[in-house]
């Protein structure tokens, strides 16, 4: 069987704040932030606004899309690192609110790279449990997680979801997963001080620090390597590829990429202007805008990459 996508669909919160309104209580500028990351504007959740909160929508607009019964999911897997609370799982509150009641549910927590470590476990679990239909939510609220008088971090990130319904394909399907390649570099000064989510053990909320330019440097080595040898050992070259959905933290990093791979940049779905980094929704996101305005039509081949905390990062191939 193969794995591929009955439906797809994002929420974004309805409060925008623009480059301009942070300007007005930070020492910074619309010119610094859009210049150094592409970012114009980013949608943030309200008091009382969490993770699941998004992610229960944006499942509710999946399946509402196909017109699918919630009985009929078998599991629902979570790509989560800003959890409503540090248990239960958001997981869990998605399957109760969907009344998905034959379903069992979990988070994974693997930073902006969730979306493809969370299709990769879909996809061996649908393999080896012989699983029908799973629902993957990617739903972040990093907004939560960062100090907002840190200029250097707080400009960044926005808040947002993205779910997909997956069923299980037949082998000659035209449609479907071709493969997903996971790397996790989790040496101590990768680990500790490039990217993190810092202070007391105990405080759920704690802050974000980031040390931008090595991340930066790392984000354009890794995602390369990563794309590098996920063609490679698909006997696939970029020629075979119609679009590249990168995980969408900086412009200038996307438009790194492009030059290094010598791939058209028209060929990079980038939404980092409007969306911001909202972590592991940041993919289906923007795969769903994409489609959405018909960017990304059925029967396309599609190479998907990210790098996030951890370091964890990897690439996916998916046939739409
Ligand atoms: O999702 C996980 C992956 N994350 C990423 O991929 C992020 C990767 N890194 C980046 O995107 C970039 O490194 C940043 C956008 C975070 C920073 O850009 P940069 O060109 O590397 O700037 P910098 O951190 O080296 O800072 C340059 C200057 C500093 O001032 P001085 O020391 O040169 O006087 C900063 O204090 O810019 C200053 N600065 C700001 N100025 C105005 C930092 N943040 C701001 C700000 N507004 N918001």
């Amino acid at each position: 069987m193969k794995t591929a996508i009955s439906s797809i669909a994002g929420y974004l919160p309805s409060k925008i704040i623009t480059n301009d309104d942070l300007s007005k209580t930070l020492d910074t500028t619309h010119e610094w932030i859009f210049d150094r990351t592409g970012i114009e504007q980013r949608h943030l959740v309200s008091d009382g606004e969490f993770a699941s909160d998004l992610g229960i929508i944006a499942a509710k607009k999946a399946l509402e899309q196909i017109n699918f019964d919630p009985s009929n999911i078998d599991a629902i897997i979570v790509s989560t690192t800003t959890s409503d609370r540090r248990f239960p799982s958001c997981a869990a509150r998605i399957q109760g609110e969907l009344q998905a009641n034959r379903a069992f549910a979990f988070d994974v927590a693997a930073a902006c790279a969730g979306f493809i470590y969370t299709i990769a476990i879909a996809d061996s679990m649908m393999k080896s449990r012989q699983l029908q239909n799973v629902l993957l939510v990617c739903c972040e609220t990093l907004s939560l997680f960062v100090d907002w008088t840190d200029r250097s971090t707080c400009v960044l990130f926005g808040d947002g979801a993205g779910a997909l319904l997956l069923n299980a394909a037949e082998d000659d399907s035209p449609s479907g997963l071709v493969a997903t390649k996971l790397y996790t570099d989790g040496s101590p000064e990768k680990y500790n001080s490039i990217l993190s989510h810092n202070g007391p053990q105990n405080d759920n909320r704690g802050y974000t620090t980031m040390m931008g330019r090595a991340v930066f440097k790392y984000a354009i080595e890794n995602m390369s390597a990563s794309m590098h040898e996920i063609l490679t050992e698909n006997n696939m070259t970029l020629n075979d590829i119609d679009w590249i959905i990168p995980h969408q933290a900086n412009r200038r990093i996307l438009e790194s990429l492009c030059k290094m791979k010598n791939f058209p940049l028209e060929k990079m779905i980038i939404t980092t202007q409007d969306h911001a980094n909202t972590s592991s929704a940041s993919i289906p996101l923007a795969m769903c805008r994409a489609i959405e305005n018909g960017r990304i039509k059925k029967g396309q081949t599609i190479l998907m990459t990210a790098l996030g905390a951890g370091l964890v990062y990897g690439s996916a191939i998916i046939k739409y």
